[in-house]
Parts: structure tokens; sequence; C-alpha cells
């Protein structure tokens, strides 16, 4: 890759990612704990520590400062605050607001998910999004924290990538519950699109009651590429599918409030008007698809593409694709866009700051081209716990010692401070980083 400088626009607001689960440590309500319990991961390993986060948020927004963010994703954990139906844990909700608070008071602003893959346990067991009447016994949760953290919280993500949530938990049967339906698929995509659109409503309508007008709600949306191996029809009729059923039906659901063939056909869910204040994109890869009659995989047999570089957990490096995802769908919706995650498993960090160098660059392509990008959202702030991979995987900024929990800011971390600062890459940075 040749490395020349560039400059990103002032206005573009940098910081990093997380969710509750990954980094927390001590969530035994929730399903993964259980999971975990169960002896599912890859590794061996367990969330029950995680990164300690919970224990160490000033060292954590220390760690933010110093890399200079302005902006910061963050989870919540539902089953922490909610641990049994109807009990809303208040000292759980004070720690969030100590949290927010120390962040504002750091200049880092908060970008809240409230549903990042994990569900209380007894959520889980009444069967998840996939049961009727699921979206009702979510919705108090919502209301519960918005009421609590409103006042300091303006920016909102209801449900993060149902796509994987969905696809590992009922396609795959890799994480909790391990069934394998593809009618629990579409039946937890009806859901979870009815909930982004009722937190949709229901985080402006509590918002707007305080006081507030500033409320912005949007997506985690995971965007994958798909390439057809070969030119022809019958391998790029299976990226087509993919792209449908993977991604356009739960865009479809989030952006426009439709519900699209094979969740209805065209019905709404919520009302009508908008749904969307931003849209997220979190991208990592892509994949190059030709034809196979598995149903089960969408017609499309997926690989990576022969010699490219990748991570390390075998996923392709192609940046090009966050430029062509982000097209995309600023050119079907022209709706204000986040990247809400991208990001590197790269233990040794020995790829990261190519990696961020390299995707940076395709977030200033995006805006010189039009694109209304407004944040760009690294993930991860930490290592920390990559579900079925366990704590093996290092996605961090900064690199984590899960034995005394020692926080080591990596050289992507400081590459990445020395960024956000400037709002550029310069030819001394280059010098010393790539
Ligand atoms: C998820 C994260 C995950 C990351 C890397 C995203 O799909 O939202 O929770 O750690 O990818 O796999």
């Amino acid at each position: 890759m040749k490395f020349e400088p560039f400059v990103l626009p002032k206005e573009l607001k940098l910081g990093s990612s997380t969710a509750a689960l990954q980094v927390e440590g001590g969530d035994i309500n929730s399903n993964w704990y259980r999971w975990c319990d169960l002896g599912n991961i890859k590794d061996g390993s367990h969330c029950k520590t995680a990164s300690d986060h919970w224990n160490r948020v000033d060292e954590d927004i220390e760690l933010m400062k110093a890399m200079n963010h302005q902006v910061y994703r963050m989870g919540l954990s539902w089953s922490k605050i909610e641990p049994e139906q109807g009990k809303f844990d208040d000292e759980v909700i004070a720690h969030y607001r100590d949290e927010i608070s120390k962040l504002k008071s750091a200049g880092i602003e908060p970008l809240v998910t409230l549903h990042h893959f994990t569900n209380p346990l007894w959520f889980e067991d009444k069967g998840g999004f996939t049961k009727k009447g699921s979206v009702d016994d979510f919705m108090p949760y919502v209301e519960y924290v918005v009421r609590a953290l409103g006042d300091w919280v303006s920016e909102w993500i209801p449900v993060n990538e149902p796509n994987v949530y969905l696809s590992f938990s009922y396609l795959f049967g890799d994480w909790p519950p391990g069934n394998i339906s593809m009618g629990d698929y579409f039946k937890g995509s009806k859901n979870l699109g009815l909930a982004h659109c009722l937190c949709y409503e229901k985080i402006h309508t509590i918002r707007k009651e305080m006081g507030f007008d500033d409320t912005k709600v949007g997506t985690a949306f995971h965007q994958r590429v798909y390439h057809p191996k070969r030119d022809r029809f019958a391998d790029r009729l299976p990226c087509n599918i993919l792209r449908w059923l993977f991604e356009n039906i739960h865009i479809k659901a989030a952006v426009e409030g439709k519900k699209s063939f094979p969740l209805g056909f065209g019905g709404r869910f919520g009302q009508k008007g908008k749904h969307v204040d931003f849209i997220g994109v979190n991208y990592y890869t892509r994949d190059i698809v030709s034809f196979t009659w598995n149903l089960g995989e969408g017609f499309g047999k997926r690989e990576v593409k022969e010699g490219a570089d990748t991570n390390d957990l075998g996923w392709e490096i192609y940046p090009e694709g966050l430029y062509e995802v982000g097209m995309d769908l600023w050119a079907r919706y022209g709706i204000p866009m986040y990247i809400t995650e991208n990001g590197i498993s790269d233990p040794d960090d020995k790829k990261r700051p190519a990696y961020l160098y390299s995707h940076l660059r395709e977030v200033k392509n995006l805006i010189e081209d039009g694109v209304d990008l407004r944040r760009y959202y690294h993930w991860s702030t930490m290592d920390n716990f990559e579900w079925i991979e366990g704590l093996t995987s290092r996605f961090g900024l900064v690199h984590v010692d899960y034995e005394s929990g020692k926080r080591t800011m990596n050289q992507s971390g400081k590459f990445y401070g020395e960024i956000a600062a400037s709002k550029s890459v310069t030819d001394a940075m280059i010098k010393k980083y790539l």
C-alpha cells in the first residue's frame, strides 16, 4: 500500500465503540454468561470478567482522553438493569449515570446502544425476540433507561446488527440459544424491525417530554460486501439473495419502517414518517460468493478472496468495501451517516495502524464524494470478549492483559489519537507508525 498524507474534515468526530457484555464483566443474568458456563466458547474462555471495564471506568475514560476521543459508543446491559422482569436495578443505572457524567466531563459525547446481542435469562427463556409479545417485554426497559439517562444522552441505537444476532443465534446455532430454525430468523427479524421503530417513537417522545429537541436515534447495521466469484448470473444471484435476506430486509424495516418479503408485503412497522436520524454502518469485510444449492446459506457459498490480506480470524481486509457500502446507502437514502464500527482482530497490533489508515482514507473519500458522514467509531476501544471466539481475538486500540487487567496503549491507539487531534494523517505520522 502507498501511504500519503491526507486531511479529514474538522467536523468529523472520531472515537471508538464497545458493547456491555464484551467489556464490563459480571453479567451473571445474561444468556451469554450461561452460554460460556456451558463451555461453548472456542478457546475455553468466559465473559465473566471480560475487560473488567465495570471496575475500571475512570482508567478507560483516561485512555479515551489520551486518544483524543470526541465520541464514544457504549452499550447498556439489559440483564443487569432488569435482572427479573419488571424489577429494575437502580444501582446499576446509577453506575451508568456516573460513567456517562464522567464521559461528558471529559468532553466525550456518548452514543448509547440498548440491545447488543445479549438478553436477560428471563427473556431468553421465553424465546427471545422470536416470540409474539417479545417487543412488549423489551419496551419497559427502554422507557426506564431513557427516562433515567435521557437528560444526558441525546443519541441512541436501539438494536445492534439484527442480522448478525439472528444469523448466529438461529441460522448457524453458534450463539445462544443454539437452536437452528430459519423460521425463527424471520420472526426475530420482524420483531426487531418493530422494536427499532417503536424505540424511535418512544425515545423521541420521552425526551421531548423532558424538554429536549436534539434527540437522534439510528441504526448499527452490519454491512458486508458480496462480490460474485465469477462474473456470471449463477454467482451474482446469491450475492443479491444474501444482500436481500441478510441486509436489506433489516434496512427497509428500520429506515423505511416497511415489511418487505418475506417479513410481509409492504405493510408498516409503527407509525408513518421518520424512523432514523442517522444510518450507522458497521463494516468489516467482504465475501466472494458462488452458487450453492444450500438454502441455509442463501444459495451462496462465501469464501475469502484468494491471496487476500486477512485479519487473524481470516477475514479479508478490504477498505474499498467501506466506500462501497457507504455510497450505496447514501445513494438510496441520503440520510446522515455514522460509521458505528470498523476494526480488525490483530493480537500483535501489526496490521491495525495500516488498517486505520486505509479505512479512514475511505471515510475521507466518501465525504469528498458528497456523503454526509459525521462520525467514525473504531471497534474497539480495548481488547474484549469476542463472542464465540472468546478472549483470544483482539480488536483493541488498547491492549488488555486479562490476568491483571492492565491496559497498555497499542501503537495503533497512539496513531489514532494523533489523527483524532489533528484530523489528518501527516508525513511524520506515516514515518512513525506505518
Ligand atoms: C459486533 C461486535 C463484534 C465485532 C467484531 C460486530 O459484528 O457488533 O460486537 O465484536 O463485530 O466481530
